[in-house]
């Protein structure tokens, strides 16, 4: 975007887009870019609420100055998250606006301090406190481990826009507009997914004790503003919505293969699994290479399907590394509610493959599938068949969940 948008009576977006960091955290590739949604409420006091990554200060104050002109200034910093995609501009905010108050909780507090030391003017927030800017007032409302402890989002009683952080936030920049209107939202559905599962995902009991919270407030929302991704005016439901399915860990009635194999041998058992999981009547099957495959994609689509069937290879005395790998990073996520089904080969040593698979399905509380299939090197007819068994037993499976 190439400056400030209005979103609403004496509010404007005034984020910027990422398009070139690698990496989101050092680990998320970033194909589409990134925005960071800052945003302005210009009233008889000046709120900016969240902030940018500190590499995009200039193009943000340039944005700010845009809205107030040489006579004005920022009196209130909102800090709903401390997270320095959003808080990395707090230091030369402070510099930039010397009278500027930071306004967060207790932790907020905590956290800022430890990252950009002491604050001139910082104004504590508690839960529920609100902040008169005019005609526009903003209610704060803590939401502990959304996903870091300090996290909040702040209401505005008069435009009721919700300015929620990371919660409603999608991977993603903003491609010529900023509201879901504007905006291919089919497009984004996968960041969305992608953004959830990798950053929000492991802390769903609390985004459902936010969203709850949410609703107890009873709060009119009709915009939601996140601080990634679209703003959301034509239909605020949908991304609410959205996120509810994803926290509750609902899915579709689908199945994720993934596999690991260096010379092609194991990979045949993928493929006759799928067919299984095919001639089962489920047609939403996706067949992924571990070693080709980037793994916040792999972690996205198994938060949307309910079957995983993991095919690996043995590697010196274990599983694929690839297929370890993702197997680790999903036990920290914890994912809930699916199906599970193992496939493993060997040349030497029976249940290399196997075991860690075992123990995954096992130690997951998921429900496993059987049949397990081992084979030896290279998979013959039988092991063709028993693969296709074990796809066909997960369709049944997650057909009848
Ligand atoms: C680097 C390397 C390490 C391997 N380590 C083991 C192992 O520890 N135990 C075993 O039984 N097979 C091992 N294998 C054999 C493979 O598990 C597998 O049988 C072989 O790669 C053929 O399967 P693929 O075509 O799916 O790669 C290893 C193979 C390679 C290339
Ligand atoms: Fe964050
Ligand atoms: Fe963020």
């Amino acid at each position: 975007m190439k400056g400030p948008v209005q979103i609403a009576d004496k509010t404007w977006w005034v984020g910027v887009n990422d398009r070139t960091t690698d990496l989101f955290e050092a680990l998320w590739p970033l194909n589409r870019g990134i925005s960071y949604n800052s945003y302005m409420v210009a009233d008889e006091k000046v709120a900016v609420i969240d902030g940018v990554k500190a590499d995009f200060y200039p193009q943000y104050v340039e944005n700010l100055k845009a809205i107030l002109g040489p006579d004005r200034t920022v009196d209130y910093m909102i800090v709903n998250h401390v997270e320095p995609d959003h808080s990395g501009a707090v230091e030369v905010m402070v510099q930039a606006f010397p009278d500027i108050t930071v306004v967060g909780n207790d932790k907020t507090l905590k956290f800022l301090t430890q990252f950009y030391g002491p604050l001139p003017n910082f104004l504590e927030v508690k839960d529920g406190d609100v902040l008169d800017l005019g005609d526009h007032k903003l209610t704060f409302a803590l939401i502990p481990m959304v996903h870091w402890p300090e996290t909040m989002v702040s209401y505005d009683t008069s435009t009721k826009a919700l300015f929620s952080c990371d919660a409603f936030g999608s991977f993603g920049a903003l491609d010529g507009g900023v509201f879901d209107d504007q905006l291919e939202l089919d497009s984004y559905r996968d960041e969305t997914y992608r953004y959830y599962a990798n950053i929000v995902g492991k802390y769903s009991s609390f985004v459902m004790k936010a969203l709850n919270k949410i609703r107890d407030m009873k709060l009119d929302i009709a915009i939601v503003c996140p601080s990634h991704g679209p703003v959301y005016r034509k239909d605020p439901d949908y991304i609410i919505d959205f996120y509810e399915k994803m926290a509750r860990n609902e899915t579709d009635r689908a199945v994720l293969v993934v596999y690991g194999s260096m010379y092609g041998n194991t990979a045949r058992l993928a493929e006759a699994v799928a067919e299984g999981v095919h001639s089962g009547g489920i047609t939403d099957v996706m067949v992924k290479n571990s070693a080709t495959s980037d793994l916040s994609e792999l972690v996205r689509d198994l938060w949307r399907c309910r079957g995983l069937i993991l095919v690996g290879c043995s590697y010196n005395g274990g599983v694929f590394p690839k297929i370890k790998h993702f197997m680790d990073i999903v036990e920290g996520k914890k994912v809930s509610g699916r199906f599970v089904g193992i496939c493993g080969s060997y040349t030497w040593s029976k249940g290399a493959a196997m075991k860690p698979m075992r123990a995954f399905a096992e130690q997951s509380c998921w429900t496993k599938v059987e049949p397990e299939v081992e084979v030896l090197s290279r998979p013959d007819r039988k092991d063709l068949e028993e693969a296709h068994k074990l796809g066909a037993n997960m369709a049944e499976a997650v057909s009848k969940a």
